[in-house]
């Protein structure tokens, strides 16, 4: 039986885009389609903007999931986690990349630029869009958080 392709959508500001281009390769190799939400350049930019661009394509349904890039990832999360249904984690390490999946059904993934390198990235990334959510109790908390956005 053949498997749907996951969809991903991946945006940065000036200081994430080199690992943004990264991440593209590095799923393009893996039977994962991607849609890049920009910034494609050095040029100084806002990562709020591009935050809310890769938001909207995971709530739309377009994409299964979110990656976000900028020097920390934490300018971005805190961006994302403005957004109603959107649950951002800022990740360095595979233990937390892994749990926010299965505990927090995390739909958007940052990563800081500036904080991991490109290996470790590619690994986060993948053990986050390869993990599934728990659900149970856990998804009694994620209502109780979607309560809080009301
Ligand atoms: C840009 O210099 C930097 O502030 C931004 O990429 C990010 O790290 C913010 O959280």
């Amino acid at each position: 039986m053949e498997t749907k392709k996951l969809t991903i959508a991946l945006a940065s500001d000036h200081a994430g885009y080199l690992l943004k281009d990264a991440l593209i390769k590095h799923f393009s190799q893996n039977n994962v389609s991607i849609i890049d939400c920009g910034t494609n350049s050095a040029d100084s930019c806002d990562y709020p903007q591009f935050a809310e661009l890769g938001c909207k394509k995971v709530l739309s349904g377009e994409a299964d999931l979110t990656i976000l890039c900028c020097g920390t990832g934490i300018g971005m999360s805190i961006a994302a986690n403005k957004l109603r249904g959107i649950r951002a984690a800022c990740c360095s390490d595979v233990f937390s990349a892994k749990y926010t999946r299965l505990h927090n059904n995390a739909n958007v993934l940052c990563l800081g630029a500036r904080v991991v390198g490109e290996g470790l990235a590619c690994e986060l990334a993948d053990i986050f869009v390869n993990t599934g959510f728990e659900g149970g109790k856990h998804k009694r908390r994620i209502d109780m958080i979607s309560d809080l956005e009301k």
